[in-house]
């Protein structure tokens, strides 16, 4: 147990780290949470124009949840692993350092899905870019990646990740409530927009 809530805090601080404020900050685009939407996600950094930039946010965003989960399973096991991909993924929506105002968790989401089982992350990926492709808006991509996970999950005869599936499932559709008042609306920008 002792061990347990040791990788419990590493992965949550590991999910916390704030990559699209880093980078952007680094590179000197700006301050992402006076950028567009105000996220810190890779569609956010998007719009400060730099596309590396946004590429590297949504690689580490997503590595830090994979990461945390691999080293949860090499050091305890499979429901340790499940564990951290709730953590570092509560960790990203929720960060210490940014005044627990966090991300939408869709990349760290990728990241936790294709280390605990890839086949169902692989699915979520390809869901995301296949109505990414059709409606070029990165919130209803993720939304739908997200609501669609579960039932990858049962397909791929994973049923054990169904609850922590439920979870990370309405965690982004409740981040997402901004966004989703503006999908009704139509206003929501395509992705790439500058707005
Ligand atoms: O992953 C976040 C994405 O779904 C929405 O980001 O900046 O358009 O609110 P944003």
């Amino acid at each position: 147990p002792m061990l347990l809530t040791l990788v419990a805090v590493l992965s949550y601080l590991l999910g916390s780290v704030p990559f699209g404020v880093v980078i952007t900050r680094a590179m000197g685009l700006g301050d992402l949470r006076q950028i567009g939407s105000g996220n810190i996600g890779a569609t956010n950094v998007l719009r400060t124009g730099n596309k590396a930039a946004a590429a590297a946010t949504l690689i580490l965003d997503a590595a830090k949840g994979g990461v945390a989960v691999l080293l949860a399973r090499a050091l305890l096991g499979e429901d340790a692993a499940q564990m951290a991909a709730l953590t570092s993924f509560l960790g990203h929506l929720y960060p210490v350092w940014l005044r627990f105002r966090g991300g939408k968790g869709v990349a760290t989401f990728f990241g936790t899905l294709l280390a605990l089982a890839w086949p169902v992350g692989l699915a979520a990926c390809a869901t995301w870019l296949v109505v990414a492709a059709l409606l070029r808006i990165s919130s209803v991509a993720g939304l739908a990646a997200a609501g669609s996970s579960t039932g990858w999950m049962l397909l791929f005869g994973r049923s054990e990740m169904f609850f922590l599936g439920v979870v990370l499932t309405a965690l982004i559709y409740w981040k997402h409530r901004e966004n989703m008042v503006r999908i009704k609306a139509g206003t929501e920008p395509r992705i790439g927009s500058k707005r």
